[in-house]
């Protein structure tokens, strides 16, 4: 394997060289929120608008069959990715769209039960809520999931089901304790008894080799935006699922009459309406780039990074991390409310005067800041093009917001 040049890499991402009006530097720790966008995404997305925009599978014309190539190139491309067959990949907004495709199709056909984790985002509960699921929450165990839960649970809705098996749907990387959840073994306790298993790969396709084979996930939900790309969304389903269309329109069908419709084959039944094209396509380009850095460079930087973030935040007193220290990616989320009585958003602000942009508040996950008693966090989360002093620079500032919020 072999290792890429970080300043190379770096150079890729005009952000990273604004220089702010108090000659501060930009220092971008929210990757976790979106990542940045390198220039040959950037200029991919405006030579495609300016010179290849037309509509997909529709035309009867060169550009709309440039266009159409390119999307289903793109397909294949996202395929290859995650170890999956290209009828297995749908185009949708973004990781909540396809976790609403998940929950609103699996209750059609029958599903009432869903097993998730407290630590979820409000995308992979709320639309389990909004579809009248029994939820059944694992809960944790310091930082981790609670395993023994995990079973005990299976077993109970088991029991419950009269129809069903039930779902399995939880996150393979917390969006705010980075913890990387032991999915492949969960997820083939939950086959074993028949579930079905739905991944919210949001915060591990831009940092982790995914194989949707070896993870036994039936459907996995992940978001361009965090992955160098633009605003386009992944839903994979596997081809052996029955999972019915959530949105409704052109191209999802394949007869419609007055009174009825019938769905088009996977995966078009879910991507009703015009696509996000431009940006299915620029997708391709931001895995490209992603292959050519190496998942595997990506998340031995992630490890070397978080550890000295771990290491150097531990240093300050009264700084609260909230984390696994064994099994972490590349979030570090942390407060300093309770001991320090400093709240997060103004941590979140102090840092942003210095050039450094976190977030603060709840990140999405109001269920786990309640389970865990804590009102807000704030959060840095790292990606192949931070450093070493991107670290060292959050490490001084908060030292700096300690001092200046408690004199
Ligand atoms: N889901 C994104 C985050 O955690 C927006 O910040």
């Amino acid at each position: 394997m072999e290792s890429f040049d970080q300043g190379i890499a770096r150079s890729e991402f005009p952000e990273l060289e604004r220089v702010l009006p108090n000659g501060k530097r930009v220092v971008y720790l929210d990757n976790a929120a979106t990542s940045l966008m390198p220039v040959q995404v950037a200029e991919f997305l405006k030579d495609f608008y300016l010179t290849h925009k037309a509509n997909v599978h529709r035309g009867s014309h060169f550009l709309s069959n440039e266009a159409t190539d390119m999307y289903e190139q793109s397909r294949q491309v996202v395929a290859r990715f995650i170890n999956a067959d290209a009828e297995e990949i749908a185009f949708v907004k973004n990781a909540t769209e396809a976790l609403n495709i998940a929950a609103f199709g699996l209750k059609r056909v029958g599903f009432e039960n869903v097993l998730l984790s407290i630590m979820e985002h409000h995308s992979n509960i709320v639309p389990w809520q909004l579809h009248g699921f029994a939820l059944h929450y694992v809960g944790l165990k310091g930082f981790e999931l609670n395993l023994s839960t995990f079973d005990e649970l299976l077993e109970k809705i088991e029991e419950m089901s009269m129809n069903d098996k039930g779902v399995v749907a939880i996150t393979h990387v917390s969006n705010v304790l980075g913890v990387i959840n032991p999915v492949e073994k969960l997820f083939a306790r939950a086959k074993r008894k028949g579930f079905v298993t739905v991944l919210d790969c949001a915060q591990s396709a831009p940092h982790l080799k995914l194989d949707v084979k070896s993870l036994k996930a039936d459907i996995i939900a992940f978001s361009g935006h965090k992955m160098l790309g633009p605003s386009v969304g992944v839903l994979y389903c596997n081809k052996k699922l029955d999972l019915q269309p959530l949105l409704g329109g052109g191209s999802m069908i394949k007869l419609v009459t007055k009174n009825k419709s019938e769905w088009n084959d996977k995966p078009l039944r879910f991507e009703a309406g015009t696509p996000p094209i431009a940006e299915a396509i620029a997708l391709s380009k931001a895995i490209e780039f992603l292959k050519n850095i190496g998942l595997q460079n990506i998340h031995k930087h992630d490890k070397e990074l978080t550890k000295h973030a771990i290491d150097s935040l531990s240093s300050i007193k009264g700084l609260n991390l909230l984390l696994s220290k064994n099994n972490y990616s590349s979030i570090v989320s942390f407060e300093l409310q309770s001991k320090l009585n400093i709240h997060a958003h103004d941590v979140a602000e102090f840092l942003s005067s210095k050039g450094i942009c976190i977030r603060a508040g709840h990140h999405c996950a109001m269920p786990l800041h309640e389970y865990l008693k804590i009102p807000a966090t704030a959060r840095a989360s790292f990606y192949f093009y931070n450093n070493v002093e991107d670290v060292n620079a959050l490490t001084q500032a908060l030292k700096q917001c300690v001092k200046f919020f408690k004199h």
